[in-house]
């Protein structure tokens, strides 16, 4: 049997009420287990990460975390419910040292110098510029810093939103390849991906969305052969709901 630990159940959600972005968006995040939403832009991803993370709120359906109902739980809940959220910008402090960033989000740990080795060591390219202003690394380095700020707090479940963003093809993959061990690690990751052909290769499962509802699912490497995913993505096909 499968070992669930997010699930979304028929969400419904968006920016201003009335106006659903999302429609009965359904899906199962498998514990440590590399799951990928991609879709054509403007899907509703994003704002599917955002509405399960509490950014916004949801007029129908449920979220539930290890069996237990957290639709609508703020934002600074989610980190006690065990979930981290890398959003796809701003995603670190750029005037701040990279102490400084990792320090703000380890405030609230016990063991904080303990985890703060721990993260230089798996980073150390963040241990060798902990002085410099986050502002000053690399795109790529940036990305690491944003996930080493969320593991800050041992998290069960990452969300991330397109990481890799705007990296160069090497740094994109170097990012995606992070993702892939985290989730060797036991941590499990819902990534938001744009980058098709490199974020199948890697995940266990994936999620197409086309205008704010579910299209295809199945394990990454039968969506990889499947060629609707092509017709969603540039012929414009749409799985309309039963
Ligand atoms: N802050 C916002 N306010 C209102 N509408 C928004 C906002 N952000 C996104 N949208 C709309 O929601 C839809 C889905 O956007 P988004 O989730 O960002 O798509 P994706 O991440 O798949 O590219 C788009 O039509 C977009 O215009
Ligand atoms: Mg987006």
């Amino acid at each position: 049997m499968p070992d669930t630990l997010l699930t979304v159940d028929a969400v419904t959600a968006g920016y201003v009420q009335d106006l659903p972005i999302l429609r009965d968006v359904s899906m199962n995040v498998e514990r440590a287990k590399l799951t990928v939403i991609i879709g054509p832009n403007g899907a509703g991803k994003s704002t599917l990460i955002k509405a399960v993370v509490g950014l916004l709120s949801i007029s129908k359906g449920t979220v539930k975390a290890e069996g237990k109902d957290i639709t609508g739980l703020s934002p600074d809940r989610m980190t006690d419910a065990g979930i981290s959220y890398v959003p796809q910008t701003d995603n670190v402090f750029r005037t701040l040292k990279i102490q400084q960033n990792l320090d703000l989000a380890l405030q609230k740990q016990a063991n904080a110098a303990e985890k703060l080795a721990e993260l230089y060591d798996r980073f150390p390219v963040l241990a060798d510029k902990r002085r410099e202003k986050a502002g000053s690394l690399s795109g790529g380095q940036r990305q690491f810093l944003a996930v080493a700020m969320a593991l800050a707090a041992n998290p069960s479940l990452i969300l991330m939103d397109e990481p890799s963003a705007g990296l160069s093809p090497k740094a994109a993959e170097e990012v995606l390849d992070l993702v892939k061990q985290l989730t060797g690690q036991g941590v499990t990751i819902l990534l938001v991906e744009q980058n098709v052909k490199q974020a199948l290769k890697r995940a266990d499962h994936c999620y197409v969305l086309a205008e704010g509802r579910n299209q295809i699912d199945g394990p990454a490497a039968e969506l990889l052969e499947d060629p609707a995913l092509g017709r969603i993505y540039l012929g414009g096909e749409r799985r309309v709901p039963a």
